[in-house]
């Protein structure tokens, strides 16, 4: 193409492209915004890749790859399409962007605007999010658009006489995003008398220069954030930041989340000596040893069982009956607070509807509802699948069935412990039937290789060996529910 339509060359002068002639790849969904960056990346003399990312969420998603295919052709573009597999459920646009990036060579531009960024400020300061979140997305190669509005890449698609595809998610209220664009931002420009999309751009970039200066001081102060020393030496500002980059994930990892506050806080205290270890969230902590500072127990999730004996936490009316303890009162606390900020991490933009298993899980229930930092609902069902024997029946029965309607909502539910995996099984069927938006499992135990069916447990407390086990919740016989540590059920006569 040569004759550009002039609005489009102006528009293109506002970017932030690559010099002409130089390579770019740019996502292109196929919307307003992506339909743009494409033509305005080639009329600013770029040889443009456009890249399609196929989620696989929505149907006619193929129709849209032919969409953007076109219209590369018609621009002199090169076209690919790549495809990736996501499923519906909570966390969605972060595990989709996480899926998007995995495929997205590194570098590549995207059609964020300065609603976008308004939209993003907005977002991560509901989020809890400090400088840097609130900085925004920085201007350049991988985000040229930003200082144009979405208005005016609508403007570029009708000059140019290309349809864009509308993607009906970009609707739906369960995404906070929609509802800041849609809600937040239309109230905020009513109350303020003015635009608030430019003002909040601005303030990010301000932000944004902030932060990189404070990035500086940073490095000068603490260049090696394992150090101990340091970290007690900077001033606290500097060292939390310091921390907070250490412990930051890497892009594109959707099941990682920067530390919170609390957390960076209680490295700071290892590192000036006040605790040896600090759990940072994830079933990861951090240790102190001669002045370093190392991030241990990555990637573990299934904790060992403990098997210290704490002989004086089996009160004299179970001494007959009960065994040591399994999974100690503390060991139990610890890890209740590790599942709770995972919970809270991966549910943060659809806070979950809580299904607790009645009687069992009702301490386990009531302890990690408290451990998760959102508006979460409680529900409880209750089944029966054993009588007062120690083996599962396998016949799984509702006694209580729950109050809440599931449509739409992410179910999470909290189980005590997981024998066969047969009431589970039944539950989730029973569960998934009502439509909700997704249903993921949070089990306290799970007992090793007794499972006849495959289980898809999102979180798992601990796993302990095949025997029958009392306390936190669980009893045999309706007793023992209230002792506070998980023992072994060990009665001097009768079964077992
Ligand atoms: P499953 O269907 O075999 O997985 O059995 C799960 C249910 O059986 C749990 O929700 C408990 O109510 C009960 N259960 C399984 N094992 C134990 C145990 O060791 N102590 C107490 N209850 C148990
Ligand atoms: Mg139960």
């Amino acid at each position: 193409m040569t004759d550009w339509p002039e609005d489009v060359v102006a528009l293109a002068a506002r970017c932030t492209f690559p010099d002409p002639g130089g390579p770019l790849t740019c996502a292109v969904s196929g919307g307003p915004d992506s339909m743009a960056l494409l033509v305005l990346a080639v009329a600013a003399g770029c040889t443009v890749t456009a890249i399609h990312v196929d989620h696989g969420l929505r149907s006619g998603s193929d129709l849209e790859a032919k969409v953007v295919e076109a219209t590369a052709d018609r621009l002199g573009a090169a076209f690919r399409s790549e495809r990736v597999s996501v499923v519906d459920g909570p966390n969605l646009e972060a595990r989709a962007r996480a899926a998007r990036f995995s495929v997205l060579p590194e570098g590549a531009a995207t059609g964020h605007t300065m609603d976008d960024q308004a939209e993003t400020v907005l977002c991560n300061l509901l989020r809890g999010a400090g400088l840097d979140g609130l900085s925004g997305m920085a201007p350049g190669t991988r985000h040229p658009l930003l200082g144009l509005r979405r208005s005016e890449t609508e403007l570029v698609c009708a000059s140019m006489g290309i349809e864009p595809v509308r993607d009906p998610s970009n609707d739906d209220p369960r995404h906070l995003r929609n509802r800041v664009r849609h809600e937040l931002l239309p109230l905020c420009a009513a109350i303020a008398r003015r635009d608030p999309v430019p003002v909040l751009a601005r303030q990010s970039d301000l932000l944004r220069d902030e932060a990189s200066f404070l990035g500086a001081l940073v490095r000068e102060a603490v260049p090696d954030p394992t150090d101990a020393r340091a970290l007690r030496d900077a001033p606290l500002v500097l060292a939390r930041r310091a921390v907070r980059g250490w412990l930051a994930p890497t892009e594109g990892r959707a099941d990682r989340h920067p530390p919170t506050a609390a957390a960076v806080a209680r490295v700071l205290d290892v590192a000036a000596g006040a605790a040896v270890a600090a759990e940072i969230g994830g079933g990861r902590r951090v240790r102190r040893s001669a002045s370093r500072l190392a991030v241990v127990g990555d990637s573990d999730r299934v904790r060992p069982v403990k098997t210290e004996r704490a002989a004086s936490s089996v009160p004299s009316w179970g001494l007959a009956e009960v065994g040591e303890p399994v999974v100690t009162a503390e060991a139990l606390s610890e890890r209740v607070a590790e599942l709770g900020a995972a919970i809270t991490a991966d549910y943060v933009d659809d806070p979950p509807l809580l299904v607790g298993v009645l009687k069992g899980a009702m301490i386990f229930m009531s302890d990690l509802a408290r451990a998760i930092d959102l508006p979460v609902d409680v529900d409880f069902m209750a089944v029966s699948s054993y009588g007062s024997a120690t083996r599962t029946s396998g016949v799984v029965r509702i006694v209580k069935d729950l109050d809440a309607d599931l449509a739409g909502r992410h179910v999470l539910v909290v189980e005590d412990i997981i024998d066969s995996g047969l009431t589970l099984n039944y539950l989730r069927r029973y569960l998934q039937a009502r439509h909700p938006a997704s249903v993921e499992v949070c089990a306290l135990l799970v007992k090793d290789g007794e499972q006849r069916v495959p289980l898809d447990l999102r979180y798992v407390g601990f796993k302990i060996p095949s025997e029958f086990v009392v306390g936190y919740g669980l009893d045999v016989d309706e007793r023992y529910r209230n002792l506070r540590s998980v023992h072994v059920y060990r009665p001097q006569s009768g079964p077992g």
